[in-house]
């Protein structure tokens, strides 16, 4: 349970805002970067933080993030032209760089003595973008404190081993993100019912799902790291063996999924907010080992393992305005929820809380530790940045290269054996394959 004032620290992320700074100190993904498939291309509308920006790609394929309004009269500069090195607005002309500088005023005389220094002070917000693991991610923050990019797996990872894709959800994004450390739920929200729907999958995954309908109290143990939080819940398996499953959260919005045994593919969420009350979930599936095949990336585009089936806007098909589609005989008789796709699930039960969960009104449990521990490092590092201690996750991009993943265990084995045997490294850490050394540079 959090008092008032902590539940609107742990939420607002709008400018001014003490998460909004943290966030801030970070690199963010805004786009996928098919969304800006070409130079020249149309512009992309991109809300983020509370911050209304234009996307564009200008002529030589540099991706500009500025801010929408133009300086001149307001206008909104997505209806502008993306034309020989920047954006023009679409009012009277004036147009700008991806650095945000006013390049030209065609209505005025440029010899006129106020020209110049009229367009020095059209300026526009402009932030700095990089392309990296298929995303054009963002820095929104102080330039004087811009960090690296974090070392996180999917990206450095060759091409052709990753997937990425990304969804709207219609929350805020904290109530989200504790869904991905919360994996407690897994034992009911994401559960098949009855034998049928059980003898359909396959056989390693229907004795998983065996134990975690068996036990739905997993012991959590939960180890801050340079990162950010393992979040690791141990059910019971069969005689005298645990079943762990182990996931990342890193800082300040990703988390990497639990359910993976060694040599499987991987998948991960990042949460950007766009307001209070809405962001963007940017979802990646990689493989270290091998590349992902047609069959995988065709599942994966078709709203499989945790992406989701959505429009050409990146919306959902089954989301809050149609009830997620629910199907109350699937409900009775396949799983538990009624609806189709472990991210709609997902999706419907976090939106359900409220489109801001207040979090003055709960009773937190044992399996809840992953959720309260993830509130207390945001928090604490937000209030740690406003008394002036910047996050040092943001300036080790090394601290991200770490893995996520399912064991089973001896019971009696300690959690640090357990990480051991499962990735090689008590902190699940990992190292970079060579035939990937060349992409992650
Ligand atoms: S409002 Fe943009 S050029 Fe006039
Ligand atoms: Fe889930």
């Amino acid at each position: 349970m959090l008092t008032s004032a902590q539940n609107d620290m742990l939420t607002r992320t709008g400018p001014g805002t003490a998460m909004g700074a943290l966030f801030r100190r970070f690199w963010m993904p805004v786009l996928l970067s098919r969304e800006l498939a070409e130079a020249d291309g149309p512009p992309v509308r991109v809300s983020v933080l509370g911050e209304e920006l234009v996307a564009f790609r200008d002529s030589t394929g540099s991706a500009g993030l500025v801010e929408a309004r133009c300086p001149h009269r307001g206008a909104n500069l997505f209806f502008g032209r993306n034309e020989e090195g920047g954006i023009r607005c679409a009012y009277h002309g004036w147009k700008f760089d991806v650095r945000g500088r006013c390049l030209e005023i065609p209505t005025m005389a440029s010899d006129a003595p106020t020209y110049g220094p009229l367009r020095a002070r059209a300026q526009i917000a402009a932030y700095p973008t990089r392309e990296w693991g298929d995303f054009i991610w963002a820095y929104l923050g102080p330039v004087e404190a811009m960090p690296p990019l974090p070392d996180m797996e999917f990206a450095l990872v060759g091409a052709a081993h990753r997937y990425v894709s990304k969804k709207l959800q219609e929350c805020n994004w904290a109530q989200s993100a504790e869904g991905a450390v919360d994996t407690a739920h897994f034992s009911f929200l994401h559960a098949p019912i009855g034998a049928d729907a059980i003898a359909k999958l396959p056989p390693a995954y229907a004795e998983q799902v065996r134990w975690m309908k068996a036990d739905g109290a997993p012991r959590y143990t939960v180890v801050e790291h340079d990162g950010g939080l393992i979040l690791a819940g141990g059910r019971h398996a069969d005689e005298g063996e645990t079943y762990w499953r182990i996931a990342q959260y890193l800082m300040p919005n990703h988390s990497l999924a639990p359910g993976g045994a060694a040599g499987q593919t991987c998948h991960g969420q990042t949460w950007v907010p766009i307001d209070d009350t809405s962001c963007w979930v940017f979802t990646y599936s990689w493989n270290p080992d091998r590349p992902l095949g047609e069959a995988e990336r065709a599942a994966f585009a078709g709203g499989g393992a945790i992406h989701s089936e959505v429009d050409e806007h990146y919306a959902p098909l089954r989301r809050r305005a149609n009830d997620y589609l629910i199907d109350r005989a699937a409900q009775k008789h396949e799983n538990f929820t009624g609806i189709k796709g472990i991210s709609e699930q997902d999706a419907a039960i976090q939106d359900s809380q409220g489109l801001i969960h207040d979090r003055t009104r709960e009773m937190l449990g044992p399996t809840d530790l992953g959720v309260s521990r993830l509130r207390v490092l945001m928090l604490e590092a937000a209030r740690d940045l406003a008394a002036g201690k910047a996050p040092e996750a943001a300036m080790n991009p090394s601290a991200y290269r770490v893995r996520s993943g399912l064991i089973v265990a001896p019971s009696a084995l300690a959690f640090d054996e357990v990480m051991t045997r499962r990735f090689g490294h008590p902190k699940g850490r990992f190292d970079l394959a060579p035939e990937h050394q060349a992409a992650a540079e």
